[in-house]
């Protein structure tokens, strides 16, 4: 495409929006984002996108509900203004466990927020790891899912001796997924069966399958959120005879008191990425931050060229 490329960075994350500049060689589209009394948003483009190719990064943060509707409104926004096409780059996708309709009479709210994308004027969307392989069929515009396992195992491999690791899936839903860490790193893999009672954020894990016997445990999410689900898995996997537990995750969301609760478990270091911010209060000694922005910079310059992003997946 030989239409300007402008990069947006809502209000949501405009450190990573900066990030992503930085490693595309160019600056931010200048916006303004007004709240009135009402608590009405107003958001204004501040310069001339005509015909240009633009990419609005906004994650799904607290607050949530702020930040979709910021994120429609600017897409609006830049559809009145003749942008030429839009892409909504979301690193983390809002509402993406809501993927399912798996009790009575509720939205399976992830499907919704593809809708609500896709009506405000959005043509593409560009993710990273979403919850589950559904959401993406819930696009009828061209959806981009990039994976951060190729980034965390790069940081793994050359800051680790992994002779002794063994990954374990906190859930039966990340079984699938950990397989692309374990063709990477060549390891093998345990699961922890994990139950949660209705909204119960404390998930009790029941069955252990494979072995974690004096190796490092290497858990892996998709998200941390409560933090309940990784640290019921590494008192399982500690109770099971695992020597040390470390943890891997995409998707720092660490609501709550998620941050200090990790803080205070056996749990030796946490990898995760920048997909979303992480308040300095939640930055605790064991975390270790790895970007995404070189990852999601080559995507957009891909996208802008008409080329192909399968090679991001490595
Ligand atoms: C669940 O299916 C996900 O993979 C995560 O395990 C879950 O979202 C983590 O949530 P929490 O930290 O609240 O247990």
């Amino acid at each position: 495409m030989s239409r300007d490329i402008k990069i947006i960075g809502g209000s949501a994350h405009p450190q990573l929006a900066r990030n992503i500049c930085r490693h595309l060689g160019t600056e931010l589209c200048p916006t303004r984002v007004v709240r009135f009394s009402n608590e009405n948003l107003m958001v204004q483009i501040e310069e001339n996108v005509r015909e240009a190719d633009v990419f609005v990064v906004q994650p799904s943060c607290p607050p949530v509900s702020d930040g979709i509707v910021e994120l429609l409104i600017t897409i609006d926004a830049l559809r009145h203004a003749s942008a030429a096409r839009i892409t909504a780059v979301l690193p983390y996708f809002p509402y993406a466990r809501s993927d399912k309709k798996d009790r009575p009479r509720i939205s399976i709210s992830a499907r919704l927020m593809a809708d609500l994308l896709e009506t405000a004027g959005a043509d593409r969307v560009l993710t990273m790891d979403l919850h589950s392989p559904q959401v993406q069929g819930f696009f009828r515009i061209p959806a981009d899912q990039l994976q951060a396992a190729p980034i965390l195992c790069d940081y793994l491999t050359s800051h680790r001796d992994l002779s002794n690791h063994v990954l374990v899936a906190s859930d039966v839903g990340e079984s699938k997924e950990i397989g692309n860490y374990a063709n990477r790193l060549n390891l093998p893999i345990s699961i922890v069966d994990k139950r949660r009672e209705g909204d119960d954020e404390n998930a009790h894990a029941t069955t252990l399958i494979g072995d974690v016997e004096g190796r490092v445990a290497l858990i892996v999410d998709d998200e941390i959120a409560s933090g309940g689900t990784l640290i019921e898995a590494t008192r399982f996997v500690l109770e099971n005879g695992a020597q040390s537990v470390e943890a891997v995750c995409v998707h720092p969301v660490l609501s709550g008191k998620a941050a200090a609760r990790i803080a205070a478990a056996p749990i030796s270091s946490l990898i995760v990425t920048d997909t979303l911010p992480i308040p300095s209060e939640k930055r605790i000694d064991k975390l270790q931050v790895e970007s995404v922005a070189g990852l999601f910079a080559q995507a957009i310059h891909a996208i802008h060229h008409g080329e192909s992003v399968s090679n991001l997946f490595r």
